[in-house]
């Protein structure tokens, strides 16, 4: 020590431009990816009840979506279908006529500044709102693959920019893989929701698409909360049959396994802050109880710092406004 007996740990934050100086983590307005939920039908933009601020649009409202994306800079978006119909075994999902595929076509006509993601799943498209097959009261998870697989190629021939598959089926990643391969598509990366907890955070989502199990609950594919060894095994089998990012979800309550994997993978990490996360905040922004800019960057920020590559979020364009004012 060289002036005192103790540390002055306070010289590097004496100014706003010293701060700036040694800061370490940073957010851009690259980082993002904004979630959309399309529904089937006409003239349709309708808030989510407990997302304020996030609407089901119909296909008609896309084009002022994507300006508006655009304008703000925002690099990347994950499409969610909201369909008229729904069966057992969620033919919405592959149709190639499904309402995600005629978005991503429409997208894919109008621009090639956006990264259009397809989430691959069924629960939307399934009349019980699981994510794949229903055999004797549970998802039988080899006969769902198949139809993840024909889900992700009508994407990618619909001209998806990246597949999201977030059905957490054993072996989903190996199978899309080569199903992509085969139809053509060695060039499509696959960003696996590799690691998935069973989380009561994403009870908004299942209003916003109209996914919630219509018995028992998703116990069985996703992890269980207690697990953080189990996130490891995920990550790695990922690794292993050709995930080309890996995605933590939900976020905030799973920091830990966010840099457990960043420190595991050379791969882009991707943290899902999920719905649950965003209507928790609107909340208590709405009731005045906190201050929504701050408390929505330090959020994000804290999971770039955990080791976040990349961050779904559905408060993408409130922070691309922020961080053009700033
Ligand atoms: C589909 C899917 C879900 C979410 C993303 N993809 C719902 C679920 O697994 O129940 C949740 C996203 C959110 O809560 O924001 N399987």
């Amino acid at each position: 020590m060289t002036d005192t007996e103790f540390k002055r740990h306070r010289r590097l934050r004496n100014s706003a431009t010293m701060r700036q100086f040694v800061r370490e983590t940073h957010l851009t307005v690259n980082d993002l990816v904004y979630p959309l939920f399309i529904v089937e039908g006409e003239r349709i933009k309708k808030e989510v009840s407990s997302m304020p601020g996030v609407f089901q649009i119909s296909l008609d409202y896309l084009d002022e979506e994507i300006e508006e994306l655009l304008a703000l800079g925002i690099p990347s978006i994950l499409l969610f279908g909201v369909p008229k119909e729904k069966d057992e075994v969620g033919s919405g999902a592959y149709d190639p006529e499904g309402i995600v595929q005629q978005a991503i076509r429409h997208i894919k006509n109008k621009t090639d500044q956006l990264l259009v993601i397809a989430d691959t799943c069924l629960c939307e498209y399934t009349s019980h709102g699981h994510c794949g097959v229903i055999v004797h009261q549970d998802v039988d998870n080899d006969k769902s693959l198949p139809l993840h697989v024909k889900t992700a190629v009508t994407q990618a021939e619909a001209g998806a920019d990246i597949i999201a598959p977030s059905n957490m089926m054993d072996g989903f990643v190996k199978e899309i893989r080569k199903g992509l391969d085969e139809a053509g598509f060695q060039e499509i990366p696959i960003m696996s929701y590799a690691v998935k907890y069973a989380s009561a955070f994403y009870g908004p989502f299942r209003d916003a698409a109209g996914s919630a199990p219509q018995f028992g609950d998703r116990k069985t594919y996703q992890m269980d909360p207690s697990n953080r060894l189990e996130a490891w095994r995920e990550a790695a089998s990922d690794i292993e049959e050709g995930a080309d990012f890996l995605i933590v979800k939900p976020a905030l309550s799973y920091m830990d396994i966010i840099r457990d994997v960043k420190n595991q993978h050379s791969v882009p990490v991707v943290a899902y802050n999920v719905s649950g996360e965003y209507s928790m905040v609107k909340a208590a922004s709405i009731n005045g109880w906190v201050d929504e800019k701050a408390i929505v960057m330090e959020k994000l920020i804290s999971m770039k710092r955990a080791g976040a590559d990349i961050i779904i979020t559905y408060f993408a364009k409130d922070v691309a406004k922020w961080l053009q004012n700033s």
